[in-house]
């Protein structure tokens, strides 16, 4: 075959020479430290930060529940149907976020456009069988992720979709009023975590409230780490659960593999003959499991867990801003690097890959243009030493490419 018309090869010539074309790979599980053999690298990356699923009572229930239930979904919720892990779940996650109901999805990216594609399509299954939102105009953050905005890309542009100025509840306030009459959906993130800003999710309700409009959070980032009364951004955390819908991931916190909606029940049944409930796999049963064990773990066993790793993080804040980088200077657990230019932040990640550390690069399209950061999350398995030898690295770097000057 020729594919000399294609762009394949400049565009993996252009990944190559920035040395990333393929993911690096591991011979242990995320974590702390990434590599093959004895010489590993120290991990920023992982979004487990709390690798949960390596503890001893936590692997027991996905052992356990993969002999049990398995790992194959059998096929879609509406076809096979759910396991008694999903079911116990989704009940949990109603409860926790004080809604009616929940569908879970097999990944967060998958939740978003399932969410999306129900809520402005028009889907006609037949004459006695429809739901008709070819009107529903989505008002995004600008920030808002990846995967909520791919749901939405064929909408018309201040037509049927809007978005608002990042956390900025004036610029939702105005257009708003200007949609007045019309059915509207509003979309974004608790925590955004490539600069660790939260939304002010008790005023974006509020304003939702105000003018009749529904309201999706994403609370992918923040999900059992923030809401509770003795930690940060509890108001914000209030307010999130006024929102009609809330979608968390359970890539993070929680740190195995799914995603869920919880809404009213009716709202919740309308997600189930849509694309990313029906014809895909959903989560696997030993992941439903964990993420109801962990549920409990953080919220009411052991919450020190969290307590203790978000203190861990504001000490690392803490140094690096003594030390003059760059970092942004939110209070979440996410603490990203700020370069701006792209191809510097490549050269930053290749300094770094060298002195054996791993922070990921986050550009275009995960970034806004010349926007790049590289993203540091403080895993709980890192020691002093590990981040001693971050320290060390970090000054020899920003001294060489002039960072924070
Ligand atoms: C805000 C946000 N939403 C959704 C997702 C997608 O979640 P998942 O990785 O579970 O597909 C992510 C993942 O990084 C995210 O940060």
């Amino acid at each position: 075959m020729d594919y000399s018309n294609w762009e394949f090869a400049k565009f993996a010539q252009g990944m190559r020479e920035l040395g990333v074309d393929r993911p690096p790979f591991s011979d242990v599980m995320p974590g702390a430290l990434q590599g093959v053999g004895d010489d590993k690298l120290i991990n920023f990356a992982p979004v487990n930060f709390l690798n949960l699923q390596s503890r001893e009572d936590v692997m027991d229930v996905i052992v356990e529940t993969s002999r049990s239930l398995g790992i194959a979904s059998g096929g879609s919720r509406i076809s096979q149907g759910v396991s008694v892990a999903h079911s116990a779940l989704e009940d949990a996650m109603a409860a926790y976020h004080k809604k009616e109901a929940c569908v879970s999805f097999g990944s967060g990216a998958l939740a978003n456009l399932g969410f999306t594609q129900m809520m402005t399509a028009n889907q006609m299954f037949n004459p006695m069988l429809t739901l008709d939102h070819s009107d529903v105009v989505m008002v995004f953050d600008r920030d808002a992720h990846w995967s909520l905005w791919k749901g939405v890309e064929t909408l018309k542009y201040g037509e049927r979709l809007f978005s608002f100025k990042h956390n900025d509840v004036e610029h939702l306030e105005s257009i708003l009023r200007d949609l007045a009459g019309k059915r509207v959906c509003v979309v974004f993130e608790s925590v955004y975590s490539l600069d660790g800003t939260v939304a002010p999710m008790h005023d974006i309700v509020d304003v939702c409230e105000k003018y009749g409009a529904l309201s999706y959070v994403d609370d992918a980032n923040g999900f059992l780490i923030y809401g509770p009364s003795h930690r940060r951004f509890h108001r914000e955390y209030e307010g999130m659960l006024r929102s009609s819908f809330i979608m968390v991931s359970m890539k993070k916190a929680v740190g195995v593999e799914g995603g869920v909606v919880c809404g009213t029940s009716d709202a919740t049944i309308a997600l189930e003959p849509g694309g990313t409930a029906m014809f895909t796999a959903g989560m696997s049963a030993p992941a439903a499991a964990a993420t109801t064990y962990i549920m409990d773990l953080l919220a009411n066993r052991e919450p020190e867990i969290v307590d203790n790793y978000l203190r861990k993080v504001d000490l690392f804040r803490a140094r690096l801003q003594a030390e003059g980088m760059p970092v942004y200077d939110t209070q979440t657990c996410f603490t990203s690097i700020e370069i701006g230019d792209e191809a510097l932040a490549f050269e930053v990640y290749h300094a770094y890959l060298e002195k054996g550390l791993h922070l990921p690069v986050y550009a275009y399209p995960a970034a806004k243009r010349k926007k790049a950061v590289l993203r540091i999350i403080i895993n709980e398995g890192h020691t002093d030493a590990h981040l001693e030898k971050f320290f060390d690295a970090s000054r020899e770097i920003r001294d060489k490419f002039n960072l924070g000057v």
